[in-house]
């Protein structure tokens, strides 16, 4: 394992506690991360020593805070190697960043014009482009998958012909594919689409370089990298984001407003009206310095391995009743593991999984077109992170047998 994993569980507070008498099994980093004491550290020291409002106060604590709220985007920027701070725009959470790209992205766009979507978005990326399409005659376009699960990239390309935006998941958060999306960013090079990426999956487990991936936009949030909630980033090319109009109106995104009319902010702060998440941008910050620690690398190494694992116990445990969707590559995966259990409704599982203080996600995971799909209601996922070692694999290997027994399948 290239993970200290017990060092590391052991800053997480949280693990603590036991839950019905045994130790917590948390599989649900997909939905949210657990926090490290360093983060809650930073962001409680924030209030008790330096919390006042940014670029408004010109007192020592107005200042202090400004300051501890661009050095967090300052590491943002390093974070994903973005070219400058202007790109970086702190948002609510990754879906209000999809929102904006809906909105001020979208008015750019004219009547009769395409954008590209997959079946395995998740209505975060679907929904905020079915809003723009009710308002202009905007032609939404749907690439299908193949059955790994992964995207049909020959349709793609077809679908992909002439349209001015893609929209696609960096890392599904079902399937946990890994999209190719240097080879959608080329072909969209080729004929002026912009490309923009929901990486929210993507961004906590594996080393993420704009400028590699070559996107134009990407979204993520931070209660899945270890930060808090409430906030959210959205990166995009300087030239872009300068000729986009804002999203929302009020303080902070005006250089002047008059009875006659409003003068935008520059960059980033144009697309951050009202009082920003200041201590959550705070903790974002303490979240990517505690991952840089560990190392990226490290991390999707950790993952790749603790997923190649899961995925030979589980189809050698469980090969009749369990059915696993996504890759069956390890390394074209993300860490996230969705089934079915026999004829099992996924809540019924989860349930019996709880029991054994193991936390899972049961449902269709917000990707509703998906599991259209596949052809089911719903799925369990049980999603991994730095914090979660084999030993985990095992007890939901074990409960899962629990739950054959109890449901009276045959082994
Ligand atoms: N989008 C998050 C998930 O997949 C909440 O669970």
């Amino acid at each position: 394992m290239p993970l200290d994993v017990k060092k590391i569980k052991a800053d997480f507070p949280i693990f603590c506690q036991e839950i019905n008498g045994k130790p917590l099994t948390y599989l649900d980093s997909g939905a949210t991360s657990q926090k490290p004491r360093q983060v809650i550290e930073a962001m409680n020291s924030f209030y008790e020593t330096i919390n006042a409002n940014v670029h408004r106060g010109a007192h020592y604590l107005g200042e202090r805070t400004t300051k501890a709220f661009e050095d967090a985007r300052e590491k943002v920027k390093k974070f994903i190697n973005a070219n400058s701070p202007k790109e970086i725009i702190f948002t609510k959470n990754a879906t209000e960043g999809l929102n904006l790209l809906a909105h001020s992205l979208g008015s750019t766009l004219k009547d009769g014009d395409a954008i590209l979507l997959t079946h395995m978005e998740h209505h975060a990326n679907i929904v905020p482009w079915q809003l723009l399409a009710e308002r202009k005659n905007i032609e939404l376009r749907w690439v299908s998958l193949d059955e790994e699960g992964k995207l049909n990239m020959e349709e793609l390309e077809k679908l992909a012909d002439g349209v001015k935006i893609i929209a696609v998941s960096a890392m599904s958060n079902v399937l946990g594919t890994i999209n190719p999306v240097k080879e959608i960013a080329k072909l969209a090079r080729n004929q002026d689409s912009l490309v923009v990426l929901d990486a929210c999956q993507f961004v906590p487990h594996s080393p993420t370089d704009v400028k590699e991936l070559d996107c134009d936009f990407l979204v993520f949030s931070g209660h899945k990298m270890c930060g808090p909630t409430g906030i959210g980033v959205l990166y995009g090319k300087q030239e872009l984001l300068e000729k986009l109009p804002p999203f929302m109106g009020g303080g902070e995104m005006i250089i002047n407003v008059t009875t006659e009319g409003f003068i935008t902010n520059e960059l980033p702060w144009k697309f951050e009206p009202g009082t920003p998440p200041i201590a959550e941008a705070i903790g974002l910050g303490a979240a990517i310095d505690y991952l840089d620690d560990i190392g990226m690398e490290n991390i999707r190494e950790h993952e790749i391995s603790l997923t190649a694992y899961a995925l030979r116990l589980l189809t050698e445990k469980h090969g009749d009743q369990i059915k696993i969707y996504g890759p069956s590559e390890p390394a074209e995966r993300g860490g996230l593991i969705s089934f079915k259990y026999g004829d099992i409704h996924a809540h019924d599982v989860s349930q019996v999984l709880d029991e054994h203080a193991i936390s899972v996600r049961a449902g269709h995971h917000c990707a509703k077109p998906l599991m259209q799909e596949l052809g089911i209601g719903a799925t369990v996922r049980a999603s991994t992170y730095i914090y979660n070692d084999e030993t985990e694999i095992d007890q939901l290997s074990i409960a899962l047998e629990e739950v054959r027994d109890f449901f009276k399948l045959n082994k």
